[in-house]
């Protein structure tokens, strides 16, 4: 296995002077906090910590939403009022005392189109970005410098300082996700949404759903009803399944747009497709229902290639799943279609990929797609080991950007350690530094930076029933994976990162996130 180690250098990045300004060198101003502003993860690509200049919430703080920025301003105000008991009114006009200030627009440009520009002194705090997503990003920072206990449900008597100093910050890529998989257990609305809450504050922006698979079909298709009824009726391991009604879906995706998240459903073919041939007959080539099944083994089913009906089936599906999905991709799966014949593969993406188009989209897939004629505009997922792959450098060099998940690092679903209760081992044991330790960009030859389109970290959830059990897998993973989709490369090291990581700790007691506690972390709290 190839181990990239990061390039530990902090350079000339701001990081290195904000040690200087670290807690002790503040003898004046208020109680020095225990947080920093080079605290943050992910790591910030500037931030300059000033402890002397950390900001008071009062019951007198106002926030300030300049034009367009009310949305995330009542988003913040809802993050901020439960634990302070605070009304934090939202106000158009800024009174010039006790503010924090969202505005949107006057930015400095490197700030691009998600990140922003925080600066917290004593008489207020003023976040700056030039998109509401940006601002979004940067409210996730904000949450950071205040006290964990802001995350409480109830009112805590205590102050609230936000640390003090400014930060300057954009992502290394666009591309930051996080992939449930609801086919193999079914999640209703309301966990995807706990989950959505979960990995946003690490400025993740897609959330993957993994709406079929052998075990279950979990959206309803209208032209094709028992997909749903019948087909979502199981679960792996013979546990109750379930479905979303597009009204449901739209919800999720509704929910996850308020938080900048963009959903990516993806339907699995031309094999993981026993649900739907269990539920209709004619989508095997002899015409017969396969019996359902709900253990965990893969690559035995694959839908007819040959047969004109399998290619009205997957129109219908893609055509009403385009309309419920305003985000640009649908996910077309291409994954371990081992009873799927070479030749018959590239013949159903021929096929396939096109219809993706004729209805508005584009095309994201399993990496094994790269091996069939697509578009260039075409995303792929990696999730390999590492390692030369052909297919995979030849799609780079036409120029299709992949999302890198490789499994023996970005897999949620990987145990830690043997002794891990949940997950499987197939790629690996993946302790939280190996999850951290690597980049993007030099992990498959020919898939270099300008190649990749970001990270994601997909949760398959053969053992996983419970949030619990996601959030026990997702953390401290899933933090390391957003930071290496946000962060730039020569800003973080493991050294330093598990620093950083072990005072995210509390917040997650107080939010009630069931986290693995790695022994490679000294965790605080
Ligand atoms: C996969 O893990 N089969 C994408």
């Amino acid at each position: 296995m190839r181990k990239t180690l990061s390039r530990a250098v902090l350079g000339a990045t701001v990081l290195g002077l904000a040690a200087m300004a670290a807690p002790g060198s503040a003898a004046a101003g208020p109680a020095p906090s225990e947080r920093q502003v080079t605290d943050l993860v992910p790591a910030p690509v500037q931030a300059i910590a000033d402890p002397a200049a950390s900001f008071r919430l009062t019951p007198f703080t106002v926030i300030h939403a300049g034009r367009g920025a009310g949305d995330v301003a009542t988003y913040l105000r809802g993050l901020l009022r439960p634990a302070t008991g605070y009304p934090l009114p939202v106000v158009p006009v800024n009174p010039g005392r006790s503010t924090i200030s969202l505005d949107l627009g006057h930015a400095d440009p490197r700030v691009g189109s998600e990140g922003y520009q925080l600066d917290v002194t004593k008489s207020g705090v003023r976040l700056r970005a030039n998109t509401s997503a940006g601002l979004f990003e940067g409210v996730q920072s904000l949450r950071q410098l205040l006290p964990s206990a802001i995350d409480a449900k109830t009112v805590q008597h205590r102050t609230w300082t936000i640390a003090g100093g400014s930060v300057l910050d954009y992502p290394r890529f666009g591309h930051r996700g996080a992939m449930l998989d609801v086919a193999r257990h079914f999640f209703t609305p309301a966990q995807v949404k706990t989950y959505i809450d979960q990995i946003v504050q690490y400025k993740i922006n897609t959330l993957h759903l993994h709406l079929s698979d052998d075990q279950g079909w979990r959206i309803e298709i209208k032209s094709w009803p028992r997909l749903a009824t019948e087909g979502g009726k199981t679960a792996a391991y013979g546990d109750p399944g379930g479905y979303y009604t597009q009204a449901e879906y739209q919800e999720i995706v509704a929910y996850a747009a308020s938080r900048h998240i963009t959903v990516v459903p993806e339907i699995d073919m031309p094999g993981h497709t026993n649900a739907a041939q269990a539920t209709y007959a004619e989508l095997n080539c002899d015409g017969v229902a396969v019996p359902p099944r709900t253990d965990i083994e893969v690559g035995y089913s694959s839908l007819c290639i040959g047969s004109p009906i399998t290619y009205r089936f997957v129109e219908d599906v893609i055509r009403e799943l385009a309309a419920i999905t305003p985000g640009k991709y649908i996910g077309i799966g291409g994954d371990e279609a081992h009873s799927t014949s070479a030749e018959d593969y590239r013949a159903f993406y021929e096929k396939v990929s096109p219809l993706v188009a004729k209805y508005g989209k584009l095309i994201t897939g399993w990496h094994e797609i790269a091996k069939t004629p697509l578009p260039t505009s075409a995303v792929p997922q990696y999730w390999d080991q590492g390692g030369p792959n052909a297919d995979v450098a030849a799609a780079a060099a036409r120029g299709n950007k992949f999302i890198m998940s490789p499994a023996n690092r970005a897999y949620l679903d990987m145990k830690y350690t043997a002794e891990t209760p949940l997950g499987q081992s197939w790629a690996g044991l993946v302790e939280v530094r190996d999850a951290y330790d690597w980049d993007p960009a030099t992990f498959v030859p020919g898939v270099g930076e300008q190649s990749v389109a970001g990270v994601e970290a997909p949760l398959w959830t053969e053992t996983i029933r419970t949030n619990d059990n996601i959030e026990y897998m997702a953390f401290p993973r899933l933090p390391g994976i957003a930071e290496i989709g946000w962060s730039p490369q020569e800003a973080r090291n493991w050294d330093g990162y598990r620093e950083r990581l072990a005072k995210q700790a509390p917040r997650w007691v107080v939010q009630g996130i069931d986290f693995y506690r790695s022994p490679q972390v000294d965790w605080r709290g």
